[in-house]
């Protein structure tokens, strides 16, 4: 044994020419960033090629994009640059990725770490020290959060997250062979996923591959009843199928169905009930994680005793399954060639410290805080214009309201007429559709909601002065 105290690797990562030629990178990337300080229209000298690449990728990819959003590679905090040079304000962050903005100081050294380790990706046989520290942050994150979820899996994906999560479900519950889940749920993309995820469009021509029962969800507008609904759907769907649940899957934030809040006492209600049938509770978290007005969804809606399995994404960079001692699976159930780069990896661990350590959560929290001025200026807006705008919905850093009357064609085009006032935002749910934000709510000032509300008030009136 050789008697160095510390890795050939860390006397790499500590050398002083690294830590001079990382502060020098991260010299340049501020100066850079202060160029971007507004929105701003295309360069006029890159507009044509840009174009073109827009028009070869739609072709490569079989299919358009929704924007015409090419990343340059550069942003700063809630504004990005794309590929063309114009300048917008990203409200919805690769539907809820980058919460801390674009280009974040902290985010590129975490980079800047992962391009000196030694492989680009990591998982089953090539994993290094920073995937068992990033999961037991995670395992740290939930316990402290009151759950008894001890074990992490982590990937690359959230359908990934949530393929791993049914199995693991599946294996425990055998031969349970159905699940239970809400109407307009999303999951995810997988095959399995597809035929859970409660949107027609997204399984047509699809094999159906698991047998799925739906349950209404909560109804803020009747409580009560919904709740009464729901555990009726619930106890009925196990009386048809009696022992072939092994899980119900919750979102407790529908995010793509349109940003419905679920309620304590309903899903304490249909929890009685599915624990008392020994059927796993399985919570979606992909969406909400971090997102909510606490670290974790199940925090936010006490039911950190009551979940079984959980999985988290998006924000985090690394998506990752979190289960309790029985959901352990026996070898060979799960394994993957890659469950994140070394890039994801470092970044996942800067993010989860700044949320641990930040004050975003909480009543008082940033996230609370944010929600609160986009709401007041929703109010504001429908005052002035009650036809314009309805709502709001959503919670924490989830954040939705309904332009005109909800139709996909006046959605769309409330949301093109944003983008060109340099603002991004998407769509959620159907039937009314709703425009949704996932502001980066660790870099976003009071003062860009603001502007942000202002132009939306501008992108409102186009729109109305075409009806
Ligand atoms: C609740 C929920 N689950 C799962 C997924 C799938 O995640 P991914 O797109 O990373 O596979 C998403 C993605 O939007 C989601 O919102």
């Amino acid at each position: 044994m050789s008697d160095q105290s510390a890795t050939r690797a860390q006397s790499l990562f500590d050398d002083p020419r690294i830590t001079q030629a990382r502060q020098l990178m991260l010299q340049a990337l501020r100066d850079h960033q202060a160029e971007l300080t507004d929105p701003a229209p295309p360069i006029n000298a890159l507009v044509a090629d840009y174009q073109q690449q827009l028009a070869a990728f739609a072709d490569l990819r079989g299919g358009g994009l929704y924007y015409p959003y090419l990343g340059s590679g550069l942003g700063a905090g809630a504004l990005v640059e794309l590929g063309d040079g114009s300048v917008k304000y990203d409200m919805i962050t690769g539907i809820g990725v980058h919460c801390f903005g674009h280009s974040h100081p902290d985010l590129v050294s975490a980079a800047i770490d992962a391009a000196l380790r030694d492989t680009i990706m990591q998982g089953n046989l090539q994993q290094n020290l920073e995937s068992e520290s990033l999961c037991q942050q995670f395992v740290d994150a939930a316990i402290e959060a009151g759950s008894n979820l001890r074990h992490c899996f982590i990937t690359t994906s959230g359908a990934m997250a949530n393929e791993n999560a049914l199995k693991l479900i599946f294996q425990k519950h055998y031969p349970a062979d159905r699940v239970l889940a809400f109407e307009h749920c999303f999951m995810g993309r997988t095959l399995a996923l597809s035929t859970i995820t409660d949107k027609a469009a997204n399984r047509q021509g699809l094999p159906l591959t698991i047998g799925v029962d739906y349950i209404p969800f909560f109804d803020p507008a009747d409580p009560a009843g919904s709740t009464d609904r729901a555990v009726n759907a619930l106890k009925d769907a196990i009386h048809r199928h009696p022992c072939r649940h092994a899980c119900m899957c919750l979102e407790l934030v529908q995010g793509e169905g349109g940003f419905n809040v679920g309620d304590h006492d309903f899903f304490i209600a249909l929890i009685d009930v599915l624990k008392q049938n020994n059927i796993a509770v399985f919570v979606d978290e992909i969406q909400t994680f971090g997102r909510t007005t606490e670290l974790f969804g199940f925090q936010t809606f006490d039911l950190a005793q009551c979940v079984d399995v959980i999985t988290v994404g998006k924000l985090t960079q690394v998506c990752a399954t979190l289960f309790s001692d029985q959901y352990i699976p026996r070898p060979g159930l799960i394994s993957q060639t890659f469950t994140g780069a070394s890039s994801s990896i470092r970044a996942a661990q800067c993010i989860m410290n700044h949320l641990r350590r930040g004050k975003y959560h909480g009543p008082d929290g940033r996230i609370a805080q944010i929600h609160q001025r986009f709401i007041h200026h929703f109010h504001c807006l429908h005052k002035r214009h009650p036809d314009w705008i309805t709502g709001p919905h959503g919670l924490g850093g989830m954040i939705a309201f309904t332009a005109f009357d909800g139709s996909p064609e006046l959605t769309k085009q409330t949301l093109a007429a944003l983008y060109d006032e340099g603002v991004i935002a998407f769509l959620a749910g159907a039937d009314p559709a709703r425009i949704r934000m996932l502001p980066p709510f660790a870099v976003i000032t009071d003062q860009q909601i603001d502007t942000v509300c202002e132009r939306l008030e501008k992108a409102l009136e186009k729109v109305a002065a075409k009806l």
